[in-house]
This record gives C-alpha cells, sequence and structure tokens, in this order.
C-alpha cells in the first residue's frame, strides 16, 4: 500500500486494480502507472457498474458520437478486393484499411500512413499507432515503411519470432502448419462457437481471455517449436486477442463500450457462409456498412492496454513469463527473466509489468537484432518511440540483454519467412 498512498487518482487506481488483481496491490512496479495522464483519464470514469463482464475498463460508459465515429465504407473507401499485386498479411485489422483504401492499395506504407489509418479507423491510440508502426519499419521493413505482408526485412509476414508470433488467435503457427498467414478454421470455430447465440452473441474481452488460454495450451500441446518470447510474446501475442474486441466492436448510443457480435467478427476476418459450412477467403478482410469504431476520448492507448494485458495475465501466471517447448510437444519450459535481463528484472518484476520487460528488452535487444548501431538514425527513431513508451510507464531499463537461455527453445530464430517447413511432430487439428 504504501506507494499508492498519496493522491485521490492513486487510491483509485489501488482499488481498480486491487479489485482486478489482488496479487498485484503490494507491487510497487505497478504504481508509475499512475503517473501516466491518460491513465489517469481513463480512471477519472470509473465507477462501480462494468456492461463488459469481468473486463476492467471502461467501467463507466464511454461518449458516443454517431457523426465521427461511423466509419466511411464508401465511394474512395469501398471495399476493393486485393489484386494479385497486393500485398495482405496475419494482420485482418492491417489488410481491411488496405481493403478499404485507407491505407495504400498495395498494402506498403509509411509510418505516418500506419498511425493516421489506425487512429482514424480503428480509434487507436496514437502511442500505441506509433510505438507499433515505428517497430514495424525499423525491425522489418525500410526503416520508414514496410508491407502488411512480405519477406525478412520486408514486412510481418518475415518477421516470425520478433513481432509476427505463435499462438495467434486465428492464424496457424508457423511450423505448425507451414505458413503464418493461413487461417486455420478450427481456431476461429473455438473462438465463434463460444457464444452459441448470433442474438446475443459479444466476443468481449471475458471471451477472449478464455480463447487466449486456450490457444496458449494448444501451442504448448500441439507445436513442438513454440516459442513465447519478451517482446512477440508477452506484448504482441496479447494484443492479438484484445484488439479483436477493442478495435472491431460495433459502437453505438446503446453500446458506447462496443458490442462484436457474430457478423461483425466475421467480415472483419474475412469468413463467409453460413454456420456449418464458414469459409475463409485469404486477405478479404472489409469493415461492416454501419460500422461505428470507439470514440476518440476512448481511444485505446498504451496504458489501456496494459490493463487489458494485466487482466489477461491475472487469468494465467504463465502469460507473463518466458518460455518454449524444447523441440517435442509437451515440453514447455519457463525462461528466467532475471537471466534474460542479467538481473535487472526478476521473474515477478517482468510479470507484474509485462509491457516494461517486453519493450526494455526490445531496446537493449535491437542492435542484435536490426544489425544497426543505436546511434543510427533508423535505430535512433525506434529507440524514441520505443523510449517515450517506458519513460511514460516509469520503467526500469534493462542495460544489456543475455539471449543464451533462448538456445534451449530450437524454435528461436530471429527471423523467419512466412513459410517454413512443418516440424517433426506436430499435431495439425
Ligand atoms: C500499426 C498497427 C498494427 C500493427 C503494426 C499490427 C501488427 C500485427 C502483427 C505483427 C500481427 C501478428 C501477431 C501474431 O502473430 O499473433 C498482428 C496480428 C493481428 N492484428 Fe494487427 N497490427 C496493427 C493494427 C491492428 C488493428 C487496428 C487491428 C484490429 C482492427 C489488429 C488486429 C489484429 C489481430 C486480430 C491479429 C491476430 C490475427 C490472428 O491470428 O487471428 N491489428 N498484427
Ligand atoms: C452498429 O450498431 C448500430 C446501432 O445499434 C446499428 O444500427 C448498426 O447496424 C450496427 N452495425 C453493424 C455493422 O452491426
Ligand atoms: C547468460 O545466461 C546463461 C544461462 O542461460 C549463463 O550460463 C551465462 O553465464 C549468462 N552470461 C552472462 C554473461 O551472465
Amino acid at each position: 500500500m504504501r506507494s499508492f498512498s498519496s493522491s485521490a487518482v492513486n487510491v483509485a487506481l489501488l482499488a481498480a486494480n486491487v479489485a482486478a488483481f489482488p496479487h498485484l496491490a503490494m507491487d510497487g512496479l505497478t504504481a508509475p502507472l499512475a503517473a501516466d495522464v491518460a491513465y489517469k483519464q481513463l480512471l477519472q470514469r470509473q465507477s462501480t457498474t462494468n456492461p463488459q463482464g469481468g473486463a476492467p475498463l471502461p467501467l463507466t460508459p464511454p461518449p458516443f458520437d454517431a457523426a465521427s465515429q461511423l466509419i466511411n465504407v464508401a465511394g474512395a473507401h469501398a471495399f476493393t478486393a486485393p489484386g494479385s499485386g497486393d500485398a495482405r498479411g496475419e494482420c485482418p485489422g492491417l489488410n481491411a484499411l488496405a481493403n478499404h483504401n485507407y491505407l495504400p492499395h498495395n498494402g506498403i506504407a509509411t509510418i505516418d500512413q500506419f498511425v493516421s489509418a489506425t487512429t482514424e479507423v480503428f480509434g487507436m491510440g496514437a502511442d500505441l499507432a506509433l510505438f507499433l508502426a515505428t517497430y514495424g519499419a525499423v525491425v522489418d521493413g525500410s526503416g520508414t515503411s514496410w508491407s502488411i505482408s512480405g519477406g525478412p526485412h520486408v514486412g510481418i509476414g518475415g518477421s516470425h519470432g520478433n513481432y509476427e508470433t505463435d499462438s495467434s488467435p486465428l492464424k496457424g503457427d508457423l511450423y505448425q502448419y507451414g505458413s503464418n498467414s493461413k487461417l486455420i478454421l478450427e481456431q476461429f470455430h473455438e473462438l465463434y462457437d463460444m457464444q452459441p447465440d448470433a442474438a446475443t452473441a459479444n466476443y468481449n474481452l471475458d471471451v477472449l481471455r478464455t480463447f487466449r488460454n486456450q490457444r496458449f495450451q494448444e501451442s504448448i500441446d500441439k507445436n513442438p517449436l513454440f516459442v513465447y518470447g519478451p517482446f512477440a510474446g508477452m506484448l504482441v501475442s496479447q494484443a492479438a486477442f484484445t484488439f479483436i474486441y477493442r478495435f472491431m466492436a460495433n459502437h453505438s448510443a446503446e453500446y458506447p463500450e462496443g458490442v462484436l457480435n457474430k457478423d461483425v467478427l466475421k467480415s472483419f476476418m474475412s469468413i463467409s457462409g453460413p454456420e456449418t459450412n464458414l469459409v475463409w477467403t485469404p486477405g478479404h478482410e472489409q469493415i461492416p456498412n454501419n460500422w461505428y469504431r470507439r470514440n476518440t476520448a476512448d481511444a485505446y492507448t498504451i496504458p489501456y492496454f496494459n490493463t487489458d494485458l494485466l487482466y489477461f495475465t491475472a487469468s494465467n501466471p504463465q502469460l507473463a513469463l518466458v518460455g518454449c517447448n524444447e523441440g517435442k510437444v509437451d515440453t514447455y519450459q519457463h525462461i528466467d527473466a532475471a537471466t534474460l535481463s542479467n538481473g535487472a528484472y526478476t521473474a515477478a518484476q517482468a510479470a507484474a509489468n509485462p509491457i516494461c520487460f517486453a519493450t526494455e528488452f526490445a531496446l537493449a535487444e535491437l542492435p542484435g537484432l536490426t544489425g544497426l548501431s543505436l546511434l543510427s538514425g533508423l535505430l535512433g527513431s525506434l529507440t524514441s518511440a520505443l523510449g517515450s513508451v517506458t519513460k511514460n510507464l516509469g520503467c526500469k531499463a534493462i542495460g544489456s540483454v543475455n539471449t543464451t537461455a533462448l538456445a534451449l527453445c530450437p524454435g528461436f530464430t530471429l527471423y523467419g519467412g512466412p513459410t517454413a517447413a512443418v516440424a517433426p511432430g506436430v499435431i495439425q487439428s
């Protein structure tokens, strides 16, 4: 309690955290979050009602403004299927933006274009958009632009293990299916069938948390080369789940916090056909007609994502620990955060603030990962984007990383293409 005692905001944060994550109440590492202005604004809107099941935010309904939240899908922004020369990859949000010409239709865009499109069409916080887009450009692209498909150093499709990762919601694990961008219909059904009644279906954070935990265990049980790394696993992998509800839900005066029903989920995931015969069409992700994004006053920022991430890890501490299978299914081992960070973080500290650990780890690992000097212009833009994240969250720095322990994980490679050999011993189902 000691580190939270001063202001009303801190008391509110403590109350919210104690309710959602009792085990975190005593952990000083969560205290710096209270310093973040955006987080304070979120906390000020909290009350005791909770329209989204157990999900932590928003506890009071955000504003709804039909005119600014309705997304134009006509004229220049009408759905246009990708042609043979257009890049489409594993991210349904970016594919949909390109299909509606909110990103260049060929799927290759600059950092600025990614930031404008994701903030304007989906209500992503500018902090999160800049962080994700800059990381993509520097680690997987040319430094200033990148492809939403692509190979190593071209786009996210070629970034297995450093951005694209195992245990995704709907896309298969690379070494399990030989592709990191193939949608596995069994995985879609797993999620889809969790809400049997179409009239009331809502794929909210409660549902996605359950699905996330199932998918995690499935990778352990079926993918001998499963790797859950510090950045791509602890951070990106959770985003792939929270983004489904936080960005795809339809907003309305009645449900300003958003409802994600079956039809809207299918449209954004490029799934069509009747329930008994669902079909996936690669790259045809579509923004539905009459779809309303989240309000800009309720933008999905990094602190907001952090609360969702802790909501996930509260249900399964494994999600906040690095680990991998050792070449056979069900050989999952944890890798100590203290070893990886040369003692900068204990495992408990990393688990209490996974965004800090993941981002600081990425920052320290970047020169090795990219082959660029920290002082180079390209890496400079990324380190400043990541640095502003860790500064706002009050993160403890990691001076240097020790990735030797990751040798335990045969699936750990810094770069991999969008296709690969299926590993011996996998289970495909
Ligand atoms: C600049 C912004 C963005 C970047 C850089 C980005 C990048 C990525 C990457 C690297 C992955 C692969 C993760 C994995 O392997 O599990 C991914 C997956 C995903 N992204 Fe995005 N994304 C962005 C915006 C969005 C938005 C706005 C949405 C929602 C509308 C979204 C929804 C998803 C979902 C649902 C997945 C998981 C796909 C699946 O396996 O089912 N992303 N994204
Ligand atoms: C979004 O919600 C509004 C209000 O309920 C509704 O009119 C509209 O059809 C919904 N959009 C979609 C795509 O379901
Ligand atoms: C790096 O980690 C390994 C264990 O994975 C350990 O044996 C080694 O001593 C560490 N290196 C340094 C420089 O601490």
